[in-house]
């Protein structure tokens, strides 16, 4: 088996790579593409997850920021800049590091993932905290790098869906064809367009067919779904904690053109898809990931998605990225016990092994 190269390099065909262009790379892509055997059996459809959280960041933003940084880093940027909700902030410190470049990132106050922000300052990004919300970060952002020499690496900057929709492609050539359906979490709805993409750039090109574009907002930021903007959006899924999403017209084209939907899914549903997917299947996806598992049982039980299609499920992040929902999340808390054998072993069988 020959070594992957990351994504510059192996779909260099599709990308806006020139010989002027520095093949960056942390080995990004390439990412598993898991059958759910349980649910799918249980839900009476072929069940796939794109697992992102594979990626050297642990999300799917790799894909798009080694796009971003490589072109920003050909262009001669000295730094980069986006605001974010943890995730983007992640890739864009790990890219900028690795590029040499100054990483600047905005957040909301309080609102990030503990691995998130651990990784940001361990990339050594300058990361500033906003007594706001990730769209008013955005706004800031987007208005600074119109007039100050840095460049945006949010989901805007096209060399970011570039990248991003590689990972249609692999899904295409995982299963030989598009599945039926691709169920995606919608945020600032950058993915969403990326995907949809990718799956017609690779069906012009090889002939693989179109899915079905279904994304999920969370309830309490579904400004697609209901229309308008949402001032003070709020999801335990604080990735897609989005009120304005920057490619609102763009997911729904993606909706529309391939007779999908933009749909959302509910905190207790994101939750209790979270839990599922780790404790039936040993999958861990962060929670904004888990609202592709929870829209496709809600759209399963609404006739939405006919029984035997194939669906894939994208889990855009590892579910280490955020430790604190996981542990509020379960009522189940480590047993502290003596250091003991026998103790133990009483504790065994008194319980788990009765
Ligand atoms: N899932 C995760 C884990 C994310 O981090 C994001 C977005 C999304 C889904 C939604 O993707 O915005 O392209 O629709 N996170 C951004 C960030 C906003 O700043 O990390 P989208």
């Amino acid at each position: 088996m020959s070594r992957w190269n990351g994504l510059l390099h192996e779909y260099k065909e599709f990308l806006p790579v020139n010989e002027k262009t520095p093949m960056l790379s942390l080995q990004e892509g390439n990412t598993p593409l898991v059958p759910l055997e349980h649910l799918s059996k249980e839900w009476g459809v072929e069940i796939y997850v794109k697992y992102e959280g594979a990626n050297p960041t642990g999300s799917f933003k790799d894909r798009g920021m080694v796009m971003a940084v490589a072109k920003a880093k050909e262009e001669g940027s000295k730094a980069i800049i986006c605001a974010s909700t943890g995730n983007t902030s992640a890739a864009a410190a790990a890219y900028g590091a690795r590029a040499g470049l100054r990483c600047i990132v905005v957040i909301p106050e309080g609102k990030i993932a503990l691995g998130k922000l651990a990784q940001a300052v361990m990339y050594g990004a300058e990361v500033l905290e906003i007594q706001g919300n990730f769209d008013n970060a955005l706004d800031i952002v987007r208005e600074i790098s119109k007039t100050e020499p840095i460049t945006l690496v949010n989901s805007v900057n096209p060399y970011r869906i570039e990248g991003q929709k590689t990972a249609a492609f692999e899904v295409c050539d995982a299963l030989g064809k598009a599945p039926d359906v691709l169920a995606i979490p919608v945020g600032n709805a950058g993915n969403i367009t990326a995907y949809w993409k990718g799956f017609k750039e690779y069906n012009e090109k090889k002939g693989t067919g179109l899915p079905q574009m279904r994304g999920f907002e969370a309830e309490g930021a579904a400004a697609i779904v209901k229309n308008e903007i949402i001032q003070e959006p709020e999801t335990v899924a604080t990735a897609i904690r989005i009120g304005n999403p920057a490619s609102w017209k763009q997911a729904v084209a993606a909706s529309e053109e391939s007779n999908g939907a933009i749909d959302f899914v509910t905190d207790e549903e994101i939750l209790e898809a979270y839990q599922l997917l780790a404790s039936r299947e040993g999958v861990f996806a962060e929670p904004a990931s888990c609202a592709s598992i929870a829209g496709l049982k809600k759209q399963i039980e609404s006739g939405e998605i006919k029984k035997g299609s194939t669906v894939v499920c994208v889990l855009t992040g590892n579910g280490l990225k955020d430790p604190n929902t996981a542990i509020d999340s379960v009522s189940v808390k480590p047993v502290v016990l003596p250091n003991d054998q026998a103790a133990f072993l009483s504790h065994l069988k008194g319980g788990v092994m009765s």
